[in-house]
């Protein structure tokens, strides 16, 4: 017999209150739904700040170096996201976002973002990697606490309730219908049911299986794993981003992000040596050449916003940009504390405190480093998942019905590497579009589905088993043991012997964690939680390895250093995932939808 649990019933559940759940919040309510939304922790606190440098749309400000309007358009942005994500991307899903995102950028205004402005009036856009004009709107280095304030106004305006610091461990099936979900709140260990017509996951990412990672506690892959073991597909697992620019020293905030914006503001990478390594011709591919500076002078010029210059190689996708720093540490040539340097004193104080305020308050106050006078210490940093639950562009329905996904816990957007700022303007465009269709999914269903308490039982002796086991592994020990072998064998460079070692130690690790034991009881116990989040971290990694030891080329942010080529013939391919019956996991290569004629032809429009 399960025990007392408290029970909320909605049209239209959303787990997760980063900017998609948000945005998804705000069209549920607007539907006329009864809408909940879960917060793992407070409402605000959300990986939707750590996009610092903009929100990507092609708003055609200050697309011309001349700052008047020239063609950015939604047609480039798709160019450019397609080959940004090494063509792994759903064209389809990247076609409704390119025409989608600036009007949900003008939107976010309307909700009251207050953006910075060019001279004209207009909102002000930068530089990013990947990205052939400027097209990120941003609020200094703070777009996505900008953006997350105004969507919290707004949707806490539509009367949603919000459920804050409480943790779902389980989606509720019913006649393979999704009708609820299950957990506990974290204060006090107790447990809960949310029942709902609908169900938008925007649980966001899992770095937190890495070392060193931008994301915040939260990022374990609870949602992920939620839908996969609710029956959902997976795609593309692999696909993790390694942002170029993490902080590395001092060695406490390691990891921490350093936003792309310091490049876009004309920021330098450099060597020990004080060589802007970049413009080592080897590390630009062959998709690329051509079309960024090849020597310092004319990028600057491109900077300085004169004529006919092509952009400094600094703004590379992050992946190639990740690559080379890696490359040229692992050559002897990185700074004294095993990173590159990045540096943008030449932009003068004035103008690194207008533009680049937080990174300025960060280093001063985690670094004792005034980044106006002296070069800051980067090292690429665990930031973003691609891979992720499949959705269908239109609707963000996965293959559950009554469960859709928006944002990082979904795939198919980003592809292979996700540019620089189109993380902020994916959560606008699809959280909006999930919160839609889950609207009007609920709308069809006359009554909650019934709710089996059996499914709740089941995983309640799991949450339960380390509060009663008697003997067992502590779950910090195997999260750490994980973390470090994540770190070493299926980091930025990969191989088949380090992927290999890397999926013995997590099936090894799994093993042992069947055993945990944790002391204490339910109440402000975060041992106790660590001991869920850690099987979800275990089965994720193993998922993520398992694709990359499949994926036998090189392509976006998987680089296997031994199949050290794009291999088109063979692995234009997806890796869809899904649950076998138990408990082993199903990898399908999936080919990729050819681009239709309509799309093929802006390729060489925009040449
Ligand atoms: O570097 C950054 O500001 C991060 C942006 C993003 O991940 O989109």
């Amino acid at each position: 017999m399960v025990e007392p649990y408290d029970i909320f019933e909605y049209d239209v559940l959303i787990v997760g209150a980063g900017g998609a759940g948000l945005r998804a919040a705000i069209s549920a309510k607007e539907a006329g739904c009864s809408v909940g939304v879960i917060c793992k922790s407070l409402l605000g606190k959300a990986h939707t700040v750590m996009a610092e440098g903009g929100v990507a749309a092609a708003l055609a400000n200050m697309s011309s170096p001349d700052g008047a309007k020239e063609p950015d358009g939604w047609e480039v942005h798709f160019v450019d996201t397609m080959k940004g994500g090494a063509f792994l991307n759903n064209w389809r899903t990247v076609e409704i976002f390119t025409k989608e995102a600036p009007e949900r950028v003008l939107e976010l205004e309307q909700y009251g973002a207050v953006f910075d402005r060019t001279p004209e009036g207009a909102i002000a856009q930068r530089p990013f990697g990947g990205h052939k004009y400027r097209r990120l709107n941003h609020v200094g280095d703070r777009t996505g606490l900008e953006l997350i304030r105004t969507l919290q106004d707004k949707a806490v305006g539509t009367g949603m309730n919000v459920h804050m610091e409480v943790t779902l461990t389980k989606l509720l099936l019913n006649d393979g219908r999704v009708v609820g979900a299950f957990g506990y709140y974290r204060e006090t260990g107790k447990l809960v049911v949310f029942k709902a017509k609908a169900v938008v996951l925007a649980t966001g990412g899992w770095g937190r299986m890495y070392r060193f990672t931008s994301n915040s506690w939260e990022g374990t892959g609870d949602g992920l794993m939620m839908a996969y073991e609710a029956g959902a597909e997976l795609l593309d697992m692999e696909m993790i981003q390694f942002h170029p620019t993490g902080m590395i020293w001092p060695p406490s905030m390691r990891g921490i992000l350093v936003t792309e914006g310091v490049r876009g503001e004309g920021g330098f990478l450099k060597n020990k040596n004080g060589e802007r390594f970049m413009f080592n011709e080897d590390y630009t591919p062959a998709l690329y050449k051509g079309q960024f500076a090849e020597e310092p002078e004319e990028g600057l010029r491109w900077l300085e916003d004169k004529k006919n210059n092509r952009r400094p190689p600094e703004l590379l996708p992050r992946d190639v940009v990740s690559r080379a720093v890696y490359r040229e540490v692992q050559a002897g040539r990185g700074c004294e504390h095993g990173g590159v340097y990045l540096d943008v004193t030449h932009r003068g104080a004035g103008y690194i405190l207008k533009k680049l305020p937080s990174m300025h308050e960060q280093f001063h106050a985690l670094g004792n480093l005034d980044i106006t006078k002296e070069p800051m210490e980067v090292y690429p940093t665990v930031h973003y998942t691609m891979g992720g639950v499949r959705v269908s562009p239109e609707e963000c329905a996965t293959t559950v019905p009554g469960l859709y996904a928006a944002g990082e816990v979904a795939a198919g957007l980003h592809g292979a590497n996700r540019l620089g700022g189109n993380s902020l303007s994916d959560i606008m465009v699809f959280g909006k579009r999930a919160g839609d269709a889950a609207a009007a999914f609920a709308k069809t269903q006359n009554s909650h589905g019934t709710i089996d308490e059996s499914q709740i039982e089941t995983e309640l002796n799991t949450l339960l088993d380390p509060l009663t086991a008697t003997e067992g592994e502590n779950p910090y020990a195997i999260h750490q043991e994980l973390q470090e072998e994540m770190q070493k064998n299926c980091m930025i460079a990969k191989t088949e012997e380090g992927l290999t070692h890397c999926l013995e130690t997590i099936i090894s690790l799994q093993g042992r964690a069947k055993r945990l034991k944790m002391s204490g009881g339910r109440i402000f116990n975060p041992g106790w939680h660590a001991a869920r989040d850690v099987r979800f971290m275990l089965r994720t990694s193993e998922v993520i390895t398992r694709c990359a030891l499949l994926r036998k080329e090189s392509r976006g942010a998987q680089w296997r250093i031994d199949y050290d080529h794009l291999d088109n013939e063979y692995w234009g391919k997806h890796n869809l995932i899904s649950q076998k019956d138990g408990d082993a996991v199903k990898i399908e290569a999936r080919l990729l939808d050819p681009l239709p004629p309509h799309l093929k032809v802006l390729f060489e429009e925009t040449k």
